[in-house]
């Protein structure tokens, strides 16, 4: 066996004649009077491949194991399909079973399984048509950011996982400590402290998993200019919400020399390019989603990969929604951060397409983020798309040394901490900008998925960590 050999995929487009061998998971077996037929799948796309099996040329009871979930090869002939749907299928002479799905307990064969009950078995679930093709949009979305930022001259810096410095300065960080023992006794597992002095711990003081890759990847952009981190990050927020995770993946551009109208020029390019790339390269998945998750998607992303996002402050935003009329859980006020119907009524009521706010309140911003003249707003920038809210979170980079040393003493941050991050403005500083797209919720937008939960193989949230 070797990986050199014809996916599905090159056999549903082969000639009727030619010789084919097909490996894969049987989906579904149907027996009727002298023939049997197969739904064959190996993820390969989003089609199965039909397998036709006259009786006598396969034994009974070889065939008989070939239910819902056994992996098995089909070897024969690609004739041309009689059926609707497909132009060829296969006429198979010999089975092997490599392994046998037990149809008493398979958990994989109930048609129309809840997405709930799909995630229990997130192991199993790649094998059905849902999860299959999501997990095709998402490497191909992958391979699209890649080549966005690599067509461009940008760097991909592998920024670290493991940190010591709070990049949000918002507190939501997982702790990475040597100093917590599990001990395992007849009752479960315990923690038992060895020792609370951070300076006993494995890196000689309090460290975390990464909220951000972003004041890393700053460093680096200081010296290669443009850059970009994709890579998974963490956050220890207690939120139930269809929207996030504690383990999420994040695309991070950092560019020297460009200001905030820059950074959202790339944002909006960047956006239309990952979604052109999937309406090309990932059709017969979106067709499945149009028709069965999310009514009209293939159409909408059309019409965003080819539309100009619009762009106000935040200021304009706040005057918008408080001229709605809408009757808000939330009340809006100047100063108070933007609620998920806040964002869904701009995108979708008010204008139809994706929003960059820009210029925020500093108070419910980050301290990195440049402060304008007016001392009340910063150089924020937020995408927010319909359907999902916030998408991406950006902002211009503060460069100047004191405004910088001032805005960490008045928020309350250990300066100490951020030594190296006020160097880069201390030698050399540049005006720089940057952005975070979060991966998951892209690809939630991309395929009309409702819940975080089901757009990436294993979740992480909040009371759940299985697998
Ligand atoms: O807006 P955020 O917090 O921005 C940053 O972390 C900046 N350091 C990025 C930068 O400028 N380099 O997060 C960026 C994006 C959000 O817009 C959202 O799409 C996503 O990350 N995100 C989450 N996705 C899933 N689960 C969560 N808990 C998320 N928190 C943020
Ligand atoms: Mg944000």
């Amino acid at each position: 066996m070797d990986y050199r050999r014809q996916y599905i995929k090159d056999l549903l487009t082969g000639s009727p004649g030619q010789a084919a061998e097909a490996y894969g998971w049987v989906k579904t077996r149907r027996d009727s009077k002298g023939v049997s037929f197969v739904q064959l799948s190996d993820g390969s796309c989003f089609k199965d491949l039909q397998v036709v099996i006259d009786a006598g040329s396969i034994s009974d009871d070889l065939l008989k194991q070939a239910t819902t979930g056994a992996c098995v090869k089909f070897s024969g002939e690609l004739v041309e399909s009689p059926g609707e749907g497909q132009a060829v299928e296969l006429k198979a002479c010999s089975l092997e079973i490599y392994g046998a799905a037990d149809p008493a307990s398979y958990p994989m064969q109930k048609k129309g399984a809840s997405f709930e009950f799909l995630r229990e078995i997130g192991h199993l679930r790649v094998r059905g048509n849902t999860f299959g093709a999501v997990m095709r949009v998402r490497n191909r979305a992958s391979y699209a950011v890649h080549n966005f930022f690599q067509s461009r001259g940008f760097n991909w810096i592998h920024t670290p996982i493991i940190t010591a410095s709070d990049c949000e300065g918002a507190g939501a960080m997982f702790a990475v400590s040597t100093l917590l023992e599990a001990e395992h006794g007849p009752d479960g597992a315990q923690f038992r402290l060895k020792d609370n002095n951070p300076e006993n711990d494995f890196f000689g003081k309090p460290a975390f998993l990464t909220v951000s890759g972003q004041l890393n990847v700053e460093t680096q952009a200081m010296g290669l200019t443009n850059c970009y981190t994709f890579g998974p990050t963490f956050r220890a927020e207690n939120s139930h919400t269809p929207r996030h995770l504690a383990e999420f993946w994040m695309i991070e551009p950092e560019m020297a020399f460009c200001d905030i109208h820059g950074d959202m020029n790339l944002a909006e390019e960047f956006v239309h390019e990952v979604i052109r790339d999937i309406l090309d390269n990932c059709g017969p998945d979106l067709e499945f989603f149009d028709q069965r998750i999310e009514k009209g998607l293939i159409q909408t992303l059309e019409h965003v990969a080819s539309s100009e996002f619009e762009r106000m402050t935040y200021t304009e935003a706040v005057k918008l929604l408080e001229a709605s009329g809408e009757n808000f859980e939330f009340p809006t006020a100047w100063g108070s951060d933007l609620q998920s119907e806040h964002e869904r009524w701009l995108t979708e009521s008010k204008v139809g397409r994706p929003v960059i706010l820009t210029d925020y309140p500093k108070d419910i911003k980050a301290f990195y983020m440049y402060g304008n003249e007016d001392n009340k707003t910063v150089r924020a920038m937020d995408v927010l798309v319909p359907r999902i809210g916030e998408l991406i979170g950006g902002s211009q980079r503060e460069d100047r040394l004191d405004v910088l040393e001032a805005k960490i003493d008045e928020m309350g941050l250990p300066k100490e901490a951020y030594w190296w991050y006020l160097d880069l403005r201390k030698y050399g500083s540049a005006p720089h900008s940057g952005f975070g797209l979060g991966f998951e919720r892209l690809i939630m937008y991309l395929t009309g998925m409702k819940n975080i939960r089901d757009v990436i193989p294993f979740s992480r949230s909040a009371g759940s960590a299985d697998f």
